[in-house]
Formats: C-alpha cells, structure tokens, sequence
C-alpha cells in the first residue's frame, strides 16, 4: 500500500539539519514507516546556502524566511534546527498554523519560553516532538528496559557527565554562525543548556524527576570578541556547570558539564547504582552497555560489557547482521521512526515538548542555585 506523504520542511541547514535530513532519508529505508517523509523545503536565510544545501540533500525548494515556509499549505511538519533564541517563535507559529512541530533541544532558554511552547502545542493539539536523540540509543533502550524490570533494585546514585575542550583558547570569539552557543543571549546558557540539558534528560527518563538541586558555575574567559560586533564584551554564558541533587525516588545525582576538560571531546557518561545492579555508558563507545549484577553467582560476579548488536537488543533488527554496531547519527534515525509510528497511531511519542519543558525546569533550577547558592526546587511551576 502507498505510504501517506508527510512534508517536511526543516529550518537551519547546520549541524542538526544533517543530521536531522539523514533521518528523515533513512528512517522509511530501515523501519516500516506509516508515512513516506518528503524533503520538501529548507529554510535558511542565505539562498545561496540554502540551494546548496538542498541539492546535496534532496529538498525540493528553498525558503530564506521560516514565516514563508510555515504559511506553505504544502508542508506538514516545521523540523526546527536553528539556534536556540528562534525555537520558541518559531514553534509557536507553526502550532498555531496546525503543523506537527518536531524542535531541538533545549526546547526553550528559558523554562518560561518553553511553558510557552508547551501551552500553544496544546492549545493546538498537534504532534510534538524534542530531539533529545540520546534516548534512542540502543544500548540506552536496554538500560532503561532493565530498570523498568526492576532489575536494579533501589536505586541509590545517578551521576553523570558531558566534557568537551573546544571553547579553551580565550582566542576563539563569541556569537555568530557557528559560536552562537558562546552568546547566552541567544543560547540562553552555556554548557548548562548545552550539554547538562542531555545528561538531564536522559536522567529524567531514566531515573524520574530530579526534586532540587545545588549548583555550582564558572565562566573561566570573561571577555572575547563578539564576531557580530568586533568588540571585546563580556562573556554570558557559563562554561562549567555542576550540581549535586535528589530524585524523587530517594537517589542522589551527580551531573558535570564543561567545555574545558582537555582532551575531551565528547564524552558523554552516566552511571546508575542499586540495590541489586550497576550499570555505566559511554557516548564514546555507545554500542556498549557495561552492567554489573549482584545476584550473578558469587564466584562469577563482574562488571559484562554488553555489545549492543544483536537482533533483540532495541532497534537493531533492522539494521545490519549480529555483531555489526551501528553509530551517532541512528539515534536520529530511531527518533523521526518512532515519531512516525506514534503519529500514525495517534499517539504523543517521547520526549515531548511536555518532557522538553521538565528538562528546562531543572537547568533553570540549577542557573538559579549557582547564581543564588542556594538548594533549588527543580519541578517548576
Ligand atoms: N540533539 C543534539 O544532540 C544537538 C546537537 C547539536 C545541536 N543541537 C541543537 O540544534 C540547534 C541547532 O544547532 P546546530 O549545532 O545545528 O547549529 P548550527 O550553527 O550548526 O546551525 C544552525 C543553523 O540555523 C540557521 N539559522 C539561524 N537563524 C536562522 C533563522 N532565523 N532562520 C533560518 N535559519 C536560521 C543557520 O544559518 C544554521 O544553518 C540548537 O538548538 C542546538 O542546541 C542539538
């Protein structure tokens, strides 16, 4: 039976926008899909780029205004990949204009900016989506299949961490295409939307709501050039953010970010300890879940570094054959598929922009406590 067409137009032809398109490609290749994704439009505004970036992709047309593409009867799904500061206008418009509204993370700067999101998505009643990609990890699934089994126990700690150390040289300016995320005016914060935002999350859906937390941050370059201005101006954002806090089921959290960590280019980690079972992840070897289970026979206890690549672990059916890993740019892949099925079946997928907006509760609760130094209610409204 022919597929229904679902029209997408993307906004932003950076970073996520391949990522994003690679998705919307793959995902009726590799799962059975009730809708056939169509490349529609991109909107950027350099057309230039823009049809550059169309033609490598496939996109039937060029937009250089996200307005125009949103009054477009053609287009069904407003895919928002665009810096942080035009995810709340944009999304809100596209609601009202009753399109499916898939956006990156964070969904706001703000907690208040993404309320507002969350309140026209629903005023609207139309299907959301946040594109925390991590949670579709395979070896991530399996971990959060294992806790749902209870497998673990109590749980007593939760820590995790998001190190990079691209941002060290006091020479690289702030602002403009590429460095925005070093602007909190458009960024909303550093590292703390940034990076903690994916450790938060993944927490939050792993582990349950985070109740308060204590926080801790440091801008270790207080001035740089601003690429948009020439000048010198202060620096906004945070480049290392901490907190120690409690979930809701009695754990403690441990959450490190920072651009600062030589060496490191993305080593996105978490460890979660129980009663009966560890387990530990690595974004640098994300095909690989290393699990640690107290009721194995005594003399044969350790930590198992599972690799993720068998045909019952989550997702990988339907890729390659056992013993074959598959890599970052799936996550994307899993994500526009199980947003699709969950569409097609009238149901919300996850992360919503409800999820998205318990996220920026806590990152707006631990700016909050670093700047206040005080414990921080992070459940919002
Ligand atoms: N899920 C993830 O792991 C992940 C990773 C990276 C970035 N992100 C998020 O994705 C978003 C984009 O980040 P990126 O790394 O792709 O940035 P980027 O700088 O690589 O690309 C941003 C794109 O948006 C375009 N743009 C800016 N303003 C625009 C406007 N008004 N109208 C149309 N296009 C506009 C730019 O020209 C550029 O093409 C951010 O919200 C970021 O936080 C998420």
């Amino acid at each position: 039976m022919a597929k229904k067409p679902l029209n997408i137009g993307l906004v932003g032809y950076g970073f996520m926008g391949r990522t994003h398109s690679n998705a919307f490609l793959q995902a009726p290749r590799f799962f059975d899909l009730p809708y056939q994704p169509v490349l529609k439009a991109v909107c950027a505004r350099n057309p230039e780029r823009a049809r550059t970036f169309a033609a490598n992709w496939g996109y039937e047309s060029i937009e250089t205004d996200w307005r125009a593409l949103i009054a477009r009867e053609d287009i069904d799904l407003i895919d928002i990949a665009s810096p942080n500061d035009t995810h709340a206008e944009i999304a809100i418009a596209a609601a009202k204009a009753g399109k499916t509204v898939m956006c990156e993370k964070p969904l706001g700067r703000t907690a208040a900016e993404g309320k507002g999101m969350l309140d026209a998505i629903e005023a609207a009643g139309v299907p959301n989506m946040v594109w925390y990609n991590y949670r579709r990890v395979p070896a991530l699934v399996l971990l959060k299949q294992l806790l749902d089994e209870g497998r673990f126990g109590r749980i007593f700690h939760y820590r995790s961490q998001f190190l990079q150390d691209w941002t060290i040289s006091s020479d690289l300016p702030q602002g403009g295409e590429g460095l925005w995320r070093l602007d909190a005016s458009v960024a909303g914060s550093g590292v703390t939307g940034d990076l903690l935002a994916h450790n938060i999350d993944m927490a939050l859906w792993l582990n349950g709501k985070i109740t308060e937390v204590s926080a801790m941050t440091e801008t270790f370059i207080k001035e740089r050039k601003h690429t948009l201005t020439g000048k010198v101006e202060a620096v906004s954002i945070d480049d290392a953010s901490s907190f120690i806090g409690r979930f809701e089921n009695g754990s403690t959290a441990l959450f490190e970010a920072t651009r600062y960590a030589r060496g490191h280019k993305a080593l996105f980690t978490l460890e979660i300890n129980g009663e009966t079972a560890s387990a530990r992840w690595d974004l640098h070897d994300l095909h690989r879940l290393e699990f640690f289970d107290y009721r194995d026979e005594g003399r044969l206890r350790g930590w198992k570094s599972i690799h993720i690549t068998d045909g019952d672990h989550p997702y990988m059916k339907n890729w390659w054959v056992p013993g074959l890993q598959i890599g970052y740019e799936h996550t994307f892949v899993h994500q526009v598929a199980d947003f699709l099925i969950a569409v097609g079946e009238g149901k919300a997928a996850a992360p919503t922009f409800a999820d998205g907006l318990a996220c920026d509760y806590v990152t707006d609760a631990v700016l909050h406590s670093a700047r206040t130094r005080q414990w921080t209610s992070a459940l919002g409204a």
